[in-house]
């Protein structure tokens, strides 16, 4: 078939907005019969439950669900950490029973202030728990880490030089200085980040063939493995009396912002979603062609996604789905979309534009989106359910980032004066 010139251009990398080619993104009101989604109920019970399916099938894989079998173990308990301000807790998720592998090693800090359950935070974490604060009162993980030049991992083990490598991106204090729970486990738990990676995972592990196991092409990969694994975090929460459950934000950076953001789509259970800088199959529109693009994520992760997701490298528009519906799976619960004006590989006015079109979503249920129609100058926040900010600055997580992150959640979980 003749390629049109257009689609011919749009191949390699692109930094120049005036060569974005024009495109059609799918419209997440139409049905796949051809009729149109008039109401928030028709959304849940026709509309939703077909972008869901094309999202499992084509570009994260099928998630098994909670296993039977599951068991959570309080390994340490410490009611005096960080100067007495919290308790930090840490709870063993064995995936098919006690003390077994497979497992995830859950991370929680509670306010000790606090007069009944409280709201939280869960994300997952790069470098083991014991990475994202200096406290020694973490276990440091055993797991499978990526070598680093700094001493911090020898021969794929984290060292003691690790403590707090990723502190920078876990105000730990501020967080339950303002009466939120922490909750963070280790991507590596669930699989460790690299093509072969799975079978040391829970895709192996789950599976019944163990590490022979041929995935299908509709079967998940890693993204679908770290955001199952957020799942089963979830389900453990539910078991903490100090937690309240119903208010949880489940947030992630970069590949583990596009996880946070296939969780929250998943599991109607989180209640706020957050993405910072999630970029190409995450926050960031498929069919603009700006930055990271399908083929070359495909090509640098190809254990990211499914093997459907393969055949749009370079054939976008033939994808089914685009982003903005996988923001729109998030109604009409609060997302906020954050995005850093020197990081043009994950394409922030791409991701401003995913979360503008999943506004006609939230409208069906009377819930406000972004209040503007064109990205906002520099760090200067927008929106209401949908909410976005460009921060100056690099591919990062900053405490700018959460100081809009905690405003966001105290203005939906109806906490503070705000
Ligand atoms: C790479 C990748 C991005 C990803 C990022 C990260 O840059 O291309 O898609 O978001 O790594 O996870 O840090």
């Amino acid at each position: 078939m003749a390629m049109s010139i257009a689609q011919a251009q749009a191949t390699g990398i692109n930094y120049d907005e005036s060569k974005v080619p024009a495109y059609t993104l799918p419209d997440p009101l139409a049905c796949e019969d051809g009729s149109k989604v008039a109401d928030a109920a028709a959304w849940k019970a026709k509309r939703r439950p077909e972008i869901l399916r094309l999202f499992e099938t084509q570009v994260y894989g099928r998630s098994p669900g909670r296993p039977a079998n599951m068991t959570f173990e309080v390994t340490s308990i410490d009611k005096n950490a960080l100067d007495g301000k919290a308790t930090r807790k840490e709870v063993a998720i064995y995936f098919k029973g006690d003390g077994r592998d497979p497992k995830m090693d859950l991370l929680i800090y509670l306010p000790n202030d606090a007069k009944g359950p409280v709201p939280a935070f869960l994300g997952l974490n790069f470098n083991g728990n014991h990475s994202i604060s200096a406290d020694p009162g973490i276990t440091l993980s055993q797991r499978w880490m990526r070598p680093a030049k700094d001493g911090s991992v020898v021969g794929n083990r984290a060292t003691e030089q690790s403590r707090g490598v990723e502190a920078r991106r876990w105000p730990v204090e501020t967080i339950i200085g303002r009466g939120y729970a922490l909750a963070t486990a280790y991507y590596g738990d669930l699989e460790p980040d690299f093509p072969e990676g799975w079978k040391m995972g829970v895709r192996a592990a789950l599976s019944k063939d163990g590490a022979e196991t041929q995935f299908a092409p509709d079967e998940w990969g890693a993204i679908g493995a770290w955001a199952w694994g957020l799942s089963r975090a979830l389900d453990c929460l539910e078991t903490d009396r100090a937690v309240d459950a119903r208010r949880v934000a489940v947030l992630g950076h970069s590949r583990l912002g596009k996880t946070a953001l296939w969780a929250g789509a998943q599991d109607e259970r989180f209640a706020l979603v957050i993405s910072n800088c999630s970029g190409c199959g995450g926050a960031a529109l498929s069919r603009r062609w700006f930055g990271e693009t399908v083929a070359r994520i495909n090509k640098s992760f190809p254990h990211w996604f499914c093997g459907n997701f393969k055949q749009y490298g370079d054939n976008e528009s033939a994808l089914p789905v685009d982003q903005h519906e996988l923001i729109a799976l998030m109604a009409p619960r609060p997302v906020y979309v954050a995005a850093a004006e020197e990081d043009l590989w994950a394409d922030p006015r791409g991701q401003f534009l995913s979360a503008l079109h999943a506004e006609p979503v939230y409208r069906l249920f009377g819930r406000a989106g972004l209040g503007v129609d064109d990205v906002p100058p520099v760090n200067h926040p927008v929106g209401d359910f949908i909410a976005y900010h460009l921060r100056t600055g690099k591919h990062d997580v900053t405490l700018y980032d959460w100081e809009q992150y905690l405003a966001f959640a105290d203005r939906h979980f109806a906490r503070g004066s705000k």
